[in-house]
């Protein structure tokens, strides 16, 4: 079972994910609020996150519609990705992912 940190300001959360789940509901099943405004839909880009760089490389390579959405939003770089897109696997185990 992966562990991710979740990381808003001075908050810190480790909480246990589930392979399968996407980052949104792990955070959210665990009390952290990341907010999604489609609920997960993939189209408003309200749940980006920052993935830590040590595992950026591993997940799954971006969609061409979470491109756009994270094209679209102000203050994005490529450490960012829609928490919604963002299936957990054991790749992210230990990873700290940021909420902006
Ligand atoms: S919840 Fe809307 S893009 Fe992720």
């Amino acid at each position: 079972m992966p562990k991710i940190v979740f990381k808003h300001g001075s908050d810190i959360a480790e909480v246990d994910a589930q392979n399968g789940e996407t980052v949104l509901e792990a955070a959210n099943r665990n009390g952290v609020k990341i907010f999604g405004g489609c609920r997960g839909a993939g189209v408003c880009g309200t749940c980006c996150v920052i993935i830590d760089s040590t595992r950026y490389d591993k997940l799954p390579p971006i969609s061409d519609s979470e491109a756009d959405i994270l094209d679209a939003l102000s203050d994005t770089d490529s450490s960012f990705r829609l928490a919604c897109q963002v299936v957990v696997s054991d790749e992210l185990d230990g990873a700290v992912i940021e909420i902006p």
